[in-house]
């Protein structure tokens, strides 16, 4: 069964092909980062305009890529939400005039939930049930996924996601946009115990997560040091800021996998293409006797991937999305744009 997915929630506007939920065909990404750029964060209005600028030709590459047209598919997956409300109306237009007028079944996909079956996508076998650390820009949750229609959230952030923490702090260390990514290329050559940052592990909350306070933290430490800042202090603040996401990450994901019983632990999101995440989870999952299948580096940022491939449980009936709740403490989204060949 080959599916398109469409994406466009936030920065990236995004189309795939993939077949049976688990070989990608095409994958094409454009991304808005150097718009959002000068302004050191996302615009929504300009977010959603050029998604409207550029959406059809991503569509039309990614079916030219897997070598077939509207009519060589067997349904259309789109991202409903979360997301921005206006780059979520963009995608979910296109995919239904596109579904529509191929007489092709569509249904509309979370976009938490499609980075956490994105592994699938990988070269590691894997299956239900497992623990899912689906951390990004604009999340932080745990989940127990004991199917495509069964996203258990057993934490999340109380007030800033962990990769919005380390995009925060790269501003304020000056480097470029989005500081996540530019912290943990900087971080390489920096000295992780430089400064201890204060990790907030919330002993009442378990597995629920807090990043604000570290902000606050950098502030003041920033302040109380010589400035202009040096590149090697600047590389070992990172490398000490980026410890102290990642140390409290680990702790819970492993927490949540001891508590529940279920050995598999899947990272995802953008913040899952982290060099020290990844290396600390693999050791200490070793060390608990617990598999972690890292999602691939090229498939942890949004892409539209992901979104065929949680369709595709959908649309082949495998699953069902009727039975997915939108419990995620987000912006208002359009739910369900879901019709079947035939309908509407
Ligand atoms: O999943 P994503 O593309 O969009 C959201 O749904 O938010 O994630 C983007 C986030 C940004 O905060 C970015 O700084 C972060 O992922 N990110 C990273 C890395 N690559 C992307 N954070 C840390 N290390 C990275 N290598
Ligand atoms: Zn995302």
């Amino acid at each position: 069964m080959k599916v398109l997915g469409i994406e466009s929630s936030c920065d990236e506007t995004a189309a795939s092909v993939v077949e049976d939920g688990r070989q990608v065909l095409s994958s094409v990404i454009h991304s808005q980062v150097k718009l959002h750029e000068p302004f050191g964060g996302v615009v929504p209005e300009l977010a959603s305009r050029n998604h409207s600028l550029w959406i059809l030709g991503v569509v039309e590459q990614a079916l030219a890529d897997a070598d077939t047209d509207l009519h060589g598919l067997d349904g259309v997956a789109v991202t409903e939400g979360p997301g921005l409300i206006g780059s979520l109306i963009v995608g979910t237009q296109t995919a239904k005039a596109m579904a529509r007028a191929a007489g092709l079944p569509l249904v509309g996909v979370n976009h938490v939930h499609a980075h956490l079956i994105a592994a699938f996508l990988g070269p590691d076998p894997l299956d239900f049930p497992y623990i899912g650390l689906a951390v990004s820009g604009g999340h932080t949750s745990i989940y127990l996924v004991e199917a495509a229609d069964r996203f258990t959230v057993l934490g999340r952030t109380l007030d800033d996601a962990a990769g919005e923490a380390l995009d925060k702090a790269g501003i304020q260390l000056g480097l470029p946009y989005p500081g996540g990514v530019h912290m943990d290329r900087v971080a390489v050559d920096g000295d992780a115990d430089f400064h201890h940052f204060p990790r907030a592990f919330l002993r009442d909350r378990p597995l629920d997560f807090s990043f604000s306070g570290m902000k606050t933290a950098l502030k003041q430490y920033l302040k109380s040091i010589e400035q202009p800042l040096d590149a090697r202090t600047v590389a070992n603040i990172a490398a000490s800021f980026q410890q102290a996401v990642v140390d409290v990450l680990v702790h819970k994901v492993v927490q949540a996998a001891v508590r529940t019983g279920v050995k598999t632990i899947v990272v995802a999101g953008g913040v899952a293409a982290n060099s020290v995440l990844r290396r600390d989870l693999s050791r200490r999952c070793d060390l608990e006797g617990l598999r972690l299948v890292l999602t691939p580096i090229e498939l942890c940022t949004d892409n539209a991937a992901m979104v065929a491939a949680l369709g595709y449980y959908y649309l082949s009936g495998q699953a069902d999305p009727l039975q997915v709740h939108f419990d995620l403490d987000v912006d208002p989204f359009p739910r369900h744009v879901i019709f079947r060949r035939g309908t509407q």
